[in-house]
Formats: structure tokens, C-alpha cells, sequence
């Protein structure tokens, strides 16, 4: 590796770093690193959610079963079409008639579904099917279930549904495959050996999940979140919560029960949500990290720009948020407590923060000061102890602000080029009032760029995931949250997850990219992992008399005594830095630094996962002052212990 340690009145030092370690200069917040999430860039429907079958309730498209297909063995005859006489139940409205027209065995008819870009498979992995179905006759069947490859030629797992009734069933089917090549190019057909007309209701399949949840999550994508040690996760949304419309927006008690209830909606993505992805899925996904959920509630503006009139016409909303805390937290004899329990969590979930809208700076109307104040009175009238958070910060004009109550906590939103994260970290947190509101940072990301905005067309053209480059403004925008998490309480990267598959992104830079059956970890990623897996619990003082060449932060964990330094050498050339850990009488002479590196424009890819990666290395002859050189386009974090 390239950094070393070398005695300080040796070597000519160009940069460097002071750390004041006689006493903390403020508390860093338990929980600084967290998750934002939403559906955007298939971040759920297509990543996260585990669901492999795209389309499953037909709905995606009125016009034709999108993502469906025929499969006709050898000539045999199938015509498929989307059938509103006959639907499931209210919710699912639509269904996909099969008409098998001339089938047979050894020829046979049927459907298949392409997935999200693809069915994967995996050797020796079992999978669970669901299917929804009625025939128009008694006596029809056996129905095979099979994942298939593309041109039909191979069947890597198989199962049979004996008889089909001629009312609506629910059939359940496991799939096992076995020393198979990993694929992520296969179909799930649905097919008959013999003619005669079934309606399809829904159709699911899942792989493996995280904690074998049904209805759950992607083993891979959630390995990676747990990875960066989260301590809250803020959803759901973003845009998502608001939708374009009122109607389209994230209604969380349609979002509950069974899957065949969810008739999914209108995301402002672009796409069709499933809805797969409830709030209790949600609830489920944060404690399955460790991490709290941070709550936001729709709080009646879209992103059309009409807004609910504050009064009696915002009221039912203000309600509707006051039900979805109580299913989160309310005692087993509320209602929404009770329906908590019956859904399989009589426990209530760890909530303290709840964020009222989102980025209704945008409402050019300026209701946000009143609406704000309904929703503020409502929820700490039943309770007390939340946390609410505004979605207007310090960082919007001061007439956009909420005046008329004092939210507990203001959401600030960065999306910045790293040239603007490394002149803004300098002084970014130093003159905030500390008598409050704390701060969220709800969403932030360094792009490289800065005449090409992450939402603009031109982006879809980058590479999906952030280079080098933005990882170093990334980190630098850390450290100077870190350095002031004294006030800066929570924060999260957002977008988080990217189906790499053109067509499937809105949005660049994301933090973790994926297709059907593999992913990878950005730059970035990794920036995010060395700072949220190594805080302490202590800030301690820094000077940093060259901040154009360096920046950084040290904490100090209070228990063990153990220095945490996390320096940003942003530029070309290799920096030589003198660190001085002053107020402490001696360090431990071993250490330890991991560091990222690489060219700004190196990254990572489905193709080449591991480009960029962390490397840790031992430090050795450590002293209060050392010099240490950094190489050019580096992120490094010490470990340094006191004595
Ligand atoms: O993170 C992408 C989008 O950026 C979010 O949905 C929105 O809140 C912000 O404008």
C-alpha cells in the first residue's frame, strides 16, 4: 500500500492535521449513518423486494400483459389477453386469459414471464411459486410450473399443479434446481398439455430471502446494507411519498395484508409499484438491520404542485398519519395497534422520528408553515416523545421556512458536484445554532460533473454507479458532518440501490448496483462503510491549516480510547501530512489504515465489481506526531489507540 508512517522531522510535511484529543468538543449522534430509500431506479420492484416475476398482477399496462408471452411447444396453438370480466377480487381487477387452443403431451401451451430484466437462477436454490388461477372447465390439468431458459430448450427446476378447480385458488409450488449454470436469462412458464381456457389472478415467485422472510428481501442487497452498520432507515421516500399526484401518492394502509390484496400504484418514477414493498415490509427490512425507522407521512403536497389546504380539508391526512404511527407503535387494544399484531409484529417498532412530507420547498404556494403546524399539533398532542422533522432546512430561504412551531429536527438535501463538496465542507455545520433544530441530512451525493444534475437525461448516459471522484466529495461532505454531528444528527446518501439494466434508472450517481443476480459496491459505498463501521462517540478538534489540499475529522470512541482519523487527500500527486494528536500522553505504536484509492474516474461494475476496494494495512512506529503519506485521489481512516 502506499501510505506510511514516517517520523516527523524527517520528512518535509506539505499538509496537516491537528487533533486537540484533551477533552471532546461535542458528542457525535448514535445515530449519524443511515439509509434513505424509495422506489426509484427499481430500487424495490426489481432489486431489493425479492419478487422475480414482473407484471404479477397485470396491471403494469392496460393495453397488453406486459412482460408476458405465449410458449407453444412444437406448433401447439395459445392465445393470451388481458381479461377485466374476470378478476380476482376488487383489488386485482384485471386478469390474463390463456386460451389454450390445441395442445398436447410433449407440445404444450402456455405463458411466460421475462422477470426484471431476466429470471435468475442459481444452482441447488429453491424457489416458491405462487399462482392465482381458475379454468373455465373442471378437469383441467395437470399445469406445469418451471423456470425455463429463453428459448425453452432448457428447464432448470419443474413442479406440477395436479387440477385446476373453476373457482379462484391459490396454488403453491417449490422449485428446486440443481448443479445448474447460473443464468440470469431465464423465463417462468405456466403451461397445459391439453386445450381448454385458465385465468391467471396473480403469479409470484421468489428466491431465497433475507432471514427467510416471505415476502421479503434480496439476500445479497441486504448483506451489503447490513454492511454499512445502519442506524435508522428513512422511507418511503422522497418523491415516492409524495407521487405526482395526491392519488398516486404512498398510501400505506393500502400497502398492508396479503400480496393478492395490494393492487399496487402509480409510481413518479416512470413505473407501475407493485406495492410488494408495504410499510410492514418496511418496519421489517429496518429491524432486520439494526436500524430504527424514520417515519415520513404524507403530509398533503404533490409533486403536481396542488397541495391540501391546511383546516379541515388537510384533517383527514392528519389522521391518516396519526393511524400509521399507531401501527408502528401503538399498544395491541388500538386499532391500528391491533392490526399491527394481527399482521404479525404485536411488538411495537423502535420509532422516534417522523418526517412530515418531503422537500416541500418546492410548494410555491408556501402552505407548508400551516400544514406543517396541523400535523406538528396532532402528532405531539398523542406523542409526546416523537421527533418531528421539517422538510424545509436552513439551506432554503427563510420565507419557505416553518415559523409558526419549532420542528425538532430540519431535512437539508445536497446533491452536489465534488468540486461543490470540497469548497462547501470547509464551513459546512460551523456557524449552525446550536440551540436547535438539529439537523437531518435526509439525502446527499457528490456527482462528478456539475453541468450534468443526477435527474437530467444526460446522466442515464454515465455509468450507473459514482467513480472515485465523487466518492472523495462524498467523503469529504462526511467529514464535515461527522465533525459537526454534535447538530448534524442523522444523514444518508440517497439514491441507495440501481437495477443497472437500461431503461431501469432514473437517476445517477446510486450507491449499490445490481441485475437479477449479482451486484456490486460502489466507490462511494465503501467511502460510506469506512466512516459508518469507524465512529466513535467522542468529536474531537481538528485543525487542518491547508484545507485545499486535505480534509478530514477524528473521533474518539470514550470506552476504549481508540483515535479515529479519516483524512481526504482530493488531490493528484501523493500528500505528505503531519499528524499531531495533541493532550494525550502517547499512542500505541501499532495502528491500522484502511484506504480507498484509485484515478477519479476508476470505478466499479456489474463486469468488474472489485476495481476499487478498501485495503487495510498496519501502521507501525506510531507516535503523537507522525507523518503520514497519503496517495493522490485517497480516502484513508487511522485507528490509532491512546495510552
Ligand atoms: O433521491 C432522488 C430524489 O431527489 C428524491 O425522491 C427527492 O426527494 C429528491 O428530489
Amino acid at each position: 500500500m502506499f501510505g506510511s508512517v514516517l517520523l516527523a522531522s524527517h520528512l518535509y510535511a506539505n499538509s496537516a492535521f491537528i487533533i486537540d484529543a484533551s477533552r471532546p468538543a461535542g458528542k457525535v449522534s448514535p445515530t449519524l449513518y443511515g439509509l434513505m430509500t424509495e422506489e426509484i431506479n427499481h430500487g424495490y420492484d426489481g432489486g431489493l423486494y425479492a419478487e422475480l416475476i414482473q407484471n404479477r398482477a397485470f396491471k403494469d399496462d392496460t393495453k397488453s400483459p406486459a412482460h408476458w408471452s405465449v410458449v407453444s411447444e412444437n406448433g401447439s396453438g395459445v392465445t393470451i389477453a388481458l381479461d377485466r370480466e374476470n378478476p380476482l377480487n376488487d383489488q386485482l381487477t384485471t386478469s390474463l386469459r390463456l386460451n389454450v387452443l390445441d395442445a398436447s403431451k410433449g407440445s404444450a401451451a402456455g405463458v411466460a414471464n421475462d422477470g426484471y430484466w431476466g429470471i435468475p437462477v442459481q444452482p441447488k436454490t429453491t424457489y416458491h411459486a405462487a399462482i392465482w388461477v381458475k379454468a373455465a372447465a373442471n378437469a383441467l390439468g395437470p399445469m406445469t410450473v418451471s423456470i425455463i431458459s429463453e428459448d425453452g430448450s432448457t428447464v432448470y427446476a419443474a413442479g406440477k399443479i395436479s387440477r385446476l378447480g373453476t373457482n379462484w385458488n391459490r396454488y403453491e409450488v417449490t422449485l428446486k434446481t440443481g448443479s445448474v449454470t447460473p443464468t440470469d436469462r431465464a423465463k417462468f412458464a405456466l403451461t397445459l398439455e391439453q386445450a381448454g381456457t385458465v385465468w391467471l389472478g396473480m403469479v409470484s415467485l421468489f428466491p431465497p430471502t433475507w432471514n427467510d422472510r416471505p415476502n421479503g428481501l434480496r439476500k445479497d442487497l441486504m448483506r451489503m446494507l447490513v454492511e454499512l452498520n445502519p442506524k435508522f432507515l428513512r422511507f418511503p421516500g422522497g418523491n415516492y411519498l409524495e407521487g405526482n399526484t395526491l392519488d398516486s401518492r404512498f398510501e400505506w394502509k393500502k400497502t398492508l395484508g396479503p400480496i393478492e390484496q395490494r393492487a399496487g400504484h402509480q409510481c413518479p418514477w416512470g413505473y407501475r409499484s407493485s406495492d410488494g414493498m408495504g410499510l410492514m415490509e418496511f418496519l421489517h427490512w429496518s429491524e432486520d438491520m439494526g436500524a430504527e425507522p424514520l417515519l415520513a407521512v404524507y403530509a398533503g403536497y404533490s409533486l403536481d404542485g396542488k397541495y391540501v389546504n391546511a383546516g379541515p380539508d388537510l384533517a383527514p391526512y392528519v389522521q391518516d398519519a396519526l393511524d400509521e404511527i399507531e401501527y408502528v407503535i401503538g399498544n395491541t387494544n388500538t386499532t391500528w395497534g391491533a392490526q399491527r399484531a394481527k399482521d404479525g409484529h404485536p411488538a411495537p417498532f423502535n420509532l422516534h422520528y417522523v418526517e412530515i412530507g418531503n422537500e416541500d420547498w418546492f410548494d410555491k404556494a408556501k402552505t407548508y408553515d400551516a400544514r406543517f403546524t396541523q400535523f406538528y399539533d396532532a402528532i405531539k398532542a398523542k406523542y409526546p416523545q416523537l421527533k418531528l422533522i421539517s422538510t424545509i432546512g436552513n439551506d432554503q430561504p427563510e420565507g419557505m421556512r416553518v415559523h409558526s412551531r419549532k420542528p425538532d429536527m430540519l431535512d437539508e438535501h445536497y446533491y452536489n458536484a465534488t468540486d461543490e463538496f470540497l469548497e462547501k465542507s470547509r464551513t459546512y455545520g460551523k456557524n449552525m445554532d446550536r440551540s436547535g433544530p438539529e439537523i437531518f441530512v435526509g439525502e446527499w451525493a457528490a456527482h462528478e460533473d456539475p453541468a450534468i444534475k443526477p435527474w437530467e437525461p444526460a446522466a442515464r448516459k454515465q455509468p450507473p454507479t459514482p467513480t472515485m471522484k465523487a466518492a472523495i466529495g462524498d467523503a469529504v461532505f462526511m467529514a464535515a458532518m461527522e465533525r459537526n454531528s454534535d447538530i448534524i444528527k442523522m444523514h444518508c446518501y440517497a439514491p441507495l440501490l440501481v437495477n443497472v439494466n437500461p431503461g431501469a434508472r432514473q437517476w445517477r450517481p446510486d450507491l449499490i448496483g445490481y441485475n437479477t443476480i449479482t451486484s456490486y459496491d460502489s466507490p462511494s459505498y465503501y467511502a460510506i462503510q469506512m466512516f459508518s463501521r469507524n465512529v466513535g462517540d467522542e468529536i474531537l478538534n481538528v485543525v487542518c491549516p491547508e484545507e485545499k489540499v486535505i480534509q478530514g475529522c477524528a473521533t474518539r470512541d470514550s470506552k476504549t480510547g481508540e483515535i479515529y482519523i479519516k483524512l481526504v487527500n482530493p488531490g493528484t500527486t501523493n500528500t505528505a501530512v503531519k499528524i499531531e494528536v495533541k493532550g494525550i500522553a502517547s499512542l500505541a505504536s501499532n495502528g491500522t489504515a484502511i484506504t480507498l484509492q484509485g484515478s477519479p474516474e476508476d470505478t466499479n461494475s456489474i463486469n468488474h465489481p472489485q476495481n476499487v476496494l478498501p485495503v487495510t494495512t498496519k501502521l507501525r512506529k506510531v507516535k503523537t506526531e507522525f507523518t503520514y503519506t497519503m496517495p493522490p485521489q485517497s480516502i484513508v481512516l487511522m485507528k490509532l489507540k491512546s495510552r
